[in-house]
């Protein structure tokens, strides 16, 4: 269990410029208990205010370091924009860009290279968890990355989002999560247990103002990865007040 809690945004493809302003004015008066990141669009990036109050991340990058990838954005890129994380393995990534086990590792890779903290985003599908395999699905997401490169795991954020709890508004419940958050650390500590003890697990899946204080008192929940409710600034406001 980590000391602070990570309270990240993941805009997807939505937002805009005044939503940059009135998220990050909002932001002035957040708590220093709490750690705050948002992951807007990348064409956003460069908007927003250089803050202690919040960092930024992107929402992908490339497996290449650069060249002829039309298209495509590289950690070093979005660094220079100002991104300083990047969420990886979303599961709309997995879905709707085919996007493996093995390009989610090789984009982390680059990610931490280039000085970007990777949030890998892991979870199963409802099929997955009505059969019984949440935690082999999991245990699979987890390997593809940690098991042969370990020395990863301590620059790493872990984000588990069942699939099922994604903009469903039926959030996993507080024990249906911490039951997999503390499998998921336990698998963690398999490859490096002294990271394992103090990566930090966010839980994702309909988090939202009224339901996110019986999430956070939780052991092994960490933090959240928050999608629709972060792109009304008060609500987001009230859930990273709540993560103390
Ligand atoms: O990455 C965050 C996300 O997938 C959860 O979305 O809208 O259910 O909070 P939402």
């Amino acid at each position: 269990m980590s000391a602070k809690k990570l309270i990240a945004a993941n805009w997807k493809m939505n937002g805009s410029r005044a939503l940059v302003e009135a998220v990050s004015q909002q932001l002035t008066s957040i708590n220093a208990t709490v750690d705050v990141l948002i992951c807007p669009p990348a064409t956003l990036l460069a908007h927003f205010p250089v803050s202690e109050h919040f960092s930024l991340g992107a929402q992908n990058i490339s497996e290449h370091q650069q060249g002829a990838y039309t298209g495509e954005l590289s950690a070093g890129l979005l660094l220079e924009a100002g991104a300083s994380f990047v969420l990886l393995g979303h599961s709309e990534r997995r879905q709707y860009y085919a996007e493996t086990d093995a390009l989610v590792c090789a984009k982390l890779q680059q990610a931490v290279a280039a000085g970007l903290t990777p949030v890998l985003c892991i979870g199963e599908t409802l099929a997955e968890r009505q059969q019984e395999n949440t935690q082999q699905v999991i245990a699979k997401q987890l390997a593809a990355v940690y098991a042969s490169h370990p020395e990863l795991l301590v620059k790493s954020v872990i984000a588990y989002e069942p699939v099922w709890a994604i903009g469903t508004g039926e959030s996993a419940t507080p024990e249906q999560a911490q039951a997999t958050h503390a499998f998921i650390r336990a698998q963690l500590a398999l490859y490096d247990s002294a990271a394992a003890a103090k990566v930090r697990i966010l839980y994702g899946g309909s988090v939202n103002a009224a339901n996110c204080q019986a999430l956070f008192a939780q052991a092994d929940i960490d933090g959240a990865l928050v999608g629709g409710a972060s792109l009304k600034p008060d609500e987001f406001m009230q859930i990273c007040q709540s993560a103390k």
